[in-house]
């Protein structure tokens, strides 16, 4: 059960900073973090929020293998991407950190220290996977194989990405060395264990009795079948040249796991966060914040203080590490607080398929930006309102253009302009004065005053696909004012009346601005300004008084515009086409074929020639009868591909055929030649064409 606290310590899972980061990790865990904490500062709460880079751990390595540069310079580059993309999209981290950074190597290492001190680790010895040709262990993603789960044939060593389950190598089927590509052998090695089974007991206390309640039903499920299958003791330390040194003697070569230092990233983040506000080189981003003077040791009240909220927002791929693995960590060195919550979601798959950035079915954050630079908050708000908080959920593109065209423009939009552009037309750009209120006035006002609690209740409860839907009803409520009341209709009558229901309209319109902050930062500023409106608590909304009579507007503008079907269908094809290009990439060729003599070869004559004629043959479905001028003469050849082209497509086409080929007979027709065509994985047919065209019986040499 959750307490009432004083300060609240948010973390946002640390990505790989091996690839580009995809729309899907947005909506799993940076969006829903990042509209908490912007709740939470509009309530003036004493809130930390860190994030950053992961770079340790196998995945780095094995990128700058297929990228042929070294690990250091893929951190480099991916951090500084992903960095950029979070920022355009409004992520409010105070501080974006890296697992490379010299004190986050302390903290872990310290971190490593203690536990070891208090003799929490068991040193063991087992046997573990070798590549005899590359002489390395093959630690988690160095290794591939078939997932036993879902039989996935290029699961890793330590998570199948198709069905999200954790693995170890030695649940692969088949497995191979990313190295070498070679079966591995199994070699003994010394490891520091974490023994998760002590503290079975504590679990169970602690998350299947104290959050059976407030913890959403999928992570609790997960954590349960993990803790009923019985825990296991974990190696905290891999063999491995990429990552943090084990700070003790007999330890060369070895580097603690990237699950053991990657949360502990979030410490770090915050102890580098303090250390700069302590400095005074950086400022805090809750606004109003006083809670005293800053000292570079205030990090531990956030981590070590029990009247600290700990929230981790992740994708449901992170629950194990997250719910059980790092607070067994937490609780067991002793000084540390455990998660109130971890808010975890399922994934979002797009256009119904799962999500990928291998596979090249996915839309990576910078693609986004650099199609839509100046629509961060259209993207907030698709992905909001179909957030995978109790089960997958799927992106397409039409939905998001539906979301922008009915909703942000025709709903929000519309509504907040009618106000401005009426108040500009009839009252000089100024907040008129309220008149007597009617009936429908006073339930428009008795209506808005409900919305800020029932959105803070979905946020603190985690619901925010609620939470923004309710947003929306507020715009809708604003809409449907103006609809009914029409003022419009009034200014040659009751200027007064005119006068009452644009005050109000605009009151609404100021709420929403402050309300929307958390879900669309972007707008929400556009719309201070618009309103002219300085910085309101979300304590003071929910008042049909934010702003007085006789108030200067600022200029009104459009919050939003439509989005056409073209650029729609434009995304949708550049998609396709990514996966169609990637799935050729990643085809290996067929091995060559025996090796032939240069007189073997030039005995073959290819022409290029052109199709005159071409038609169906009766009673097959494979061929086309072509009639083809060759240079040399007009001739007949029989062609196995109609399943691939219409007659009607190829005529008056170039061609490559092998003129010299013996004549066949083919469904009694005899078939003077062959006509070459580059086939495809699946079959598909492409002809060979000159890249410009050339006189009928060129050569091809
Ligand atoms: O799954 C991932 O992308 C991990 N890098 C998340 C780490 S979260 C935390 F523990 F740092
Ligand atoms: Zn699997």
């Amino acid at each position: 059960m959750s307490k009432n606290y004083q300060r609240y310590m948010v973390t946002a899972a640390l990505p790989y900073a091996n690839g580009p980061k995809h729309i899907g990790h947005l909506a799993g865990a940076y969006i829903p973090a990042d509209v908490y904490v912007r709740y939470l500062r509009l309530n003036n709460k004493d809130v930390v929020f860190v994030s950053g880079s992961d770079e340790h751990g196998t995945a780095i390595p094995n990128q700058a293998l297929k990228e042929n540069t070294t690990p250091k310079a893929i951190i480099d580059k991916y951090h500084e991407l992903i960095r950029d993309c979070f920022e355009k999209l409004g992520m409010s981290f105070d501080i974006y950190h890296r697992t490379s950074e010299q004190i986050h190597h302390e903290t872990s290492q310290e971190f490593f220290l203690q536990m070891h001190k208090k003799g929490l680790l068991t040193e063991e010895t087992s046997e573990q996977y070798y590549d005899d040709e590359a002489k390395v262990f093959l630690a988690d993603r160095y290794i591939v194989g078939t997932c036993p789960k879902c039989g996935h044939t290029n699961a890793y060593g330590d998570q199948c990405e198709k069905c999200g389950s954790t693995l170890s190598p030695s649940e692969l089927i088949n497995p191979r060395s990313t190295l070498s590509g070679k079966p591995p052998v199994l070699r003994p090695t010394k490891h520091w264990y974490l023994p998760l089974q002590k503290y079975e007991g504590w679990l169970k206390e602690w998350i299947l009795v104290s959050h059976k309640e407030d913890w959403r039903a999928n992570v609790y499920g997960q954590c349960k079948s993990w803790i009923d299958a019985g825990l296991q003791p974990r190696a905290m330390t891999r063999d491995l040249d990429w990552g943090i040194k084990v700070p003790l003697p007999n330890a060369e070569g070895k580097v603690l796991y990237v699950w053991f230092d990657a949360p502990i990233g979030y410490i770090s983040a915050t102890r580098a966060l303090f250390s700069e506000l302590a400095k005074g080189k950086k400022e805090f981003s809750t606004p109003k914040r006083d809670f005293g003077k800053v000292a570079a040791d205030d990090w531990k009240k956030y981590w070590q203080d029990e009247e600290t909220k700990l929230v981790h927002f992740i994708g449901k791929d992170n629950i194990v590490f997250h719910c059980i693995i790092f607070p067994i960590m937490l609780h067991a060195e002793g000084e540390y607080i455990v998660p109130d919550n971890v808010p975890a979601n399922e994934f979002m798959n797009l256009e119904g398929d799962k999500m990928s950035t291998s596979r090249g079915w996915s839309i990576e954050m910078h693609e986004y930006l650099e199609d839509f630079p100046d629509k961060p908050d259209v993207l907030r708000y698709a992905l909001l309102t179909n957030l995978p908080e109790t089960k997958d959920s799927e992106f397409t593109w039409r939905d998001f253009q539906s979301k922008n065209n009915n909703e942000l423009v025709a709903i929000f939009g519309n509504f907040v302009n009618r106000a401005l552009v009426l108040t500009q037309k009839y009252f000089d750009n100024k907040i008129p004065p309220v008149g007597a209120l009617t009936e429908v006035d006073k339930k428009v006002i008795a209506e808005l005053k409900e919305f800020p609690s029932r959105i803070a209740a979905s946020i603190e409860g985690y619901r925010f696909r609620e939470a923004t839907a309710s947003l929306m009803d507020l715009a809708r409520l604003g809409n449907k004012y103006l609809a009914e009341t029409e003022p419009w209709k009034l200014s040659k009558t009751d200027m007064s009346r005119v006068g009452t229901i644009l005050n109000l309209a605009l009151q609404i319109s100021a709420n929403l601005a402050v309300v929307c902050e958390p879900f669309l930062p972007f707008t929400s500023r556009k719309l201070k300004e618009m309103l002219a409106q300085g910085n309101t608590d979300w304590a003071n909304t929910g008042s049909a008084n934010l702003l007085k009579e006789g108030h200067q507007l600022g200029e009104p503008k459009l919050l939003f515009e439509k989005i056409e079907d073209s650029v729609i269908e434009a995304q949708i094809k550049k998609l396709n086409d990514k996966k169609n290009a990637m799935e050729l990439a990643s085809t290996p060729a067929d091995p060559a074929k025996p090796e032939v003599s240069f007189d073997d070869f030039s005995k073959m004559d290819i022409r290029i020639g052109k199709i005159l004629k071409a038609e169906a043959v009766e009673k097959s479905k494979k061929l086309l009868k072509l009639q083809v001028d060759t240079g040399i003469d007009v001739r007949t050849v029989m062609s196995g591909i109609a399943e691939h082209f219409s007659p009607e497509s190829i005529i008056g086409k170039q061609v490559t055929l092998l003129v010299n080929l013996a004549p066949r007979k083919i469904m009694g027709i005899e078939s003077q030649g062959m006509i070459l065509m580059a086939s495809d994985k699946d079959g598909k047919l492409r002809m060979l064409q000159p890249s410009e065209a050339v006189a009928q019986g060129s050569k091809v040499s």
